[in-house]
């Protein structure tokens, strides 16, 4: 078993002193994607890494059919049938919903005592809600052979069609089946996959903005509805299908969207190709690309994250710097020379907060394994 960190042996205590008796853990980890965003759900490609911040779950069965469970972050309870068929819009609705997918599949469950805790910024575009969602897998399927990639499509389901957000597969590709020091550069279409190993002596930075959207708010269903639009018009099945040519003939608001995951599709499989090859410059490049097609041609960065990438991507051991994730708010990533690391935390943190009046978050993380059960 691998050594506790301080957050799973919290979360484990917090367990005892409420429903005693020793319990079992499952982690499961956060996630910056690296490049190919909004590219998903559009059949594309995208290349997220799994970060060492973790969603916790301490959890022992119980014989009642009952989740009974207990969030430390937020301070609160929650109580219902293993079986309850809707969500009551808590955060125990991604841990019902996961029950209620894995269900759909046959499997049969026990009831569940559990406590969740993380020390993965929730809410901030780092894969929390796939990260709660697989941990919740995890816990429900410890004693039962594994498929990651079963997994992670019974997660998805559960987000989309339980708790009813449509986001597309990235985050809990991720969150499942990553290993440590490696990217997954993924085929959305068919959910293929590649690890793509990470230079060692490149640290990647999370830039927390401090600003926060959730997804339920419906500007990314807007985007994920327009690109649909704009797959219909052009007679494809997704946007994948779609050469630029015939996207030069979409309505404006249309073709800038498309255009978007056209050119990030590209970007992503030449992401790929400049890490596995430490091609720094193409990187670079590559990322200030992707920020600036994602802010003015997708139009879903803020200035917030727009000043913390101009802040990271100028700083001298920057390689490289974009938002990552959904946007409207959360984080950036930037890939950092490691042995600039400290001073670009230190430095960009406080131009941001001098700037903006506002605390960011920065912090360096490790590339890591997927979900699994610790303890
Ligand atoms: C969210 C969704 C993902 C993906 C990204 C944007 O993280 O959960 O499926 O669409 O936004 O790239």
């Amino acid at each position: 078993m691998e050594e506790q960190t301080p957050i799973a042996r919290r979360v484990a205590q917090a367990f005892r002193e409420r429903f005693g008796g020793e319990p079992r853990v499952a982690v499961a980890p956060g996630r910056v994607n690296l490049m190919g965003e909004h590219t998903d759900y559009n059949d594309g490609f995208v290349l997220p890494v799994a970060i060492d911040r973790h969603v916790v779950v301490a959890f022992s069965p119980n014989p009642d059919h009952r989740l009974r469970g207990y969030s430390l972050d937020l301070d609160d309870e929650g109580n219902r049938r293993l079986d309850e068929p809707r969500p009551r819009s808590d955060w125990l609705d991604y841990v019902a919903g996961v029950a209620w997918s894995l269900q759909q599949d046959g499997i049969s469950l026990d009831g569940m005592n559990l406590v969740v805790g993380a020390d993965l910024p929730m809410g901030a575009g780092l894969g929390s809600s796939a990260a709660l969602e697989l941990a919740a897998a995890r816990a429900f399927m410890a004693d039962r052979a594994w498929d990651a990639e079963r997994a992670a499509e019974q997660a998805r389901r559960a987000e989309n069609d339980f708790v009813g957000v449509p986001c597309g597969i990235m985050d809990q590709m991720s969150v499942a089946l990553s290993e440590p020091g490696h990217g997954l550069l993924i085929d959305c279409r068919g959910h293929g996959y590649t690890r793509i190993p990470l230079p060692e002596d490149i640290v990647i930075v999370v830039l927390d903005t401090a600003t926060r959207r959730a997804l339920r708010e419906g500007r990314y269903q807007e985007r994920r509805a327009s690109c649909e639009r704009a797959a219909s018009l052009l007679g494809v099945k997704a946007l994948r299908d779609a050469t630029r040519e015939e996207m030069e003939r979409l309505p404006e608001a249309l073709r800038r969207l498309a255009l978007h995951v056209s050119e990030e599709n590209e970007r992503t499989c030449s992401m790929a190709e400049a890490l596995a090859g430490d091609d720094r410059a193409s990187m670079s490049e590559l990322m200030a690309r992707s920020h600036a097609s994602l802010r003015d041609g997708f139009e879903v960065s803020t200035p917030a994250l727009d000043r913390m990438v101009e802040i990271a991507s100028a700083h001298p051991r920057a390689i490289g710097a974009r938002m990552t994730g959904a946007g409207f708010g959360g984080c950036a990533v930037a890939l950092v020379a490691v042995e600039g690391v400290e001073s670009f935390v230190a430095e960009v943190g406080r131009a941001y907060a001098e700037d903006t009046g506002r605390g960011g978050v920065l912090f360096a993380c490790r590339p890591s394994g997927g979900a699994r059960v610790v303890e």
